[in-house]
């Protein structure tokens, strides 16, 4: 079974509500994997997802009220065979820690998946309004729309 690391800065907004977007969308496709997600900065280990974060994706039916932010270490490298980042700076963050062209290898920005080599962020809306959280949730769907469909021509 592959493993999916979904990284942002704090664990409580975009990469939580990634991990629930993402497996939502396998949920369908009847390919088994595993999905997580941790942040760059340890700011908020032990936390749940932001309130803003947990609702947007109650609306679309996706429960990760029991997710609890981690911090992202470099023993992820082994234990993921994906890590996708939500922006550069967390892209930068994560390859700082990497020790090897292998480990360099399974990271990617997210949004690559959607616009191949454009390096597209989805922005932080942690310090804005509810229409962040709206933004990246349409973002987060499409991508992990586009990964289903890689898996499900590759893996199952
Ligand atoms: P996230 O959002 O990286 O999408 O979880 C943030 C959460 C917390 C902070 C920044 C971004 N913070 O500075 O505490």
């Amino acid at each position: 079974m592959k493993k999916i690391l979904m990284v942002c800065l704090g664990n409580i907004c975009r990469s939580p509500m990634a991990e629930g977007i993402v497996r939502e969308e396998f949920s369908h496709s009847g390919i088994d994997v595993q999905i997580d997600s941790a942040g760059t900065a340890a700011y908020h280990v032990g936390e749940s997802a932001d309130h803003r974060a947990q609702f947007e994706l109650a609306k679309h039916g996706i429960d990760i009220s029991k997710e609890r932010a981690q911090k992202f270490v470099a023993a992820h490298f082994d234990e993921y065979d994906y890590i996708f980042a939500m922006d550069q700076s967390n892209y930068n963050d994560i390859l700082r820690l990497s020790k090897n062209e292998s480990q360099r290898a399974k990271v990617d920005m997210l949004m690559n998946l959607v616009a191949s080599g454009e390096n597209i962020s989805v922005p932080d809306p942690y310090y804005g309004g509810d229409e962040g959280f709206r933004h990246v949730y349409k973002m987060i769907k499409s991508a992990a729309e586009v990964l289903v469909e890689n898996f499900s021509g590759s893996h199952s």
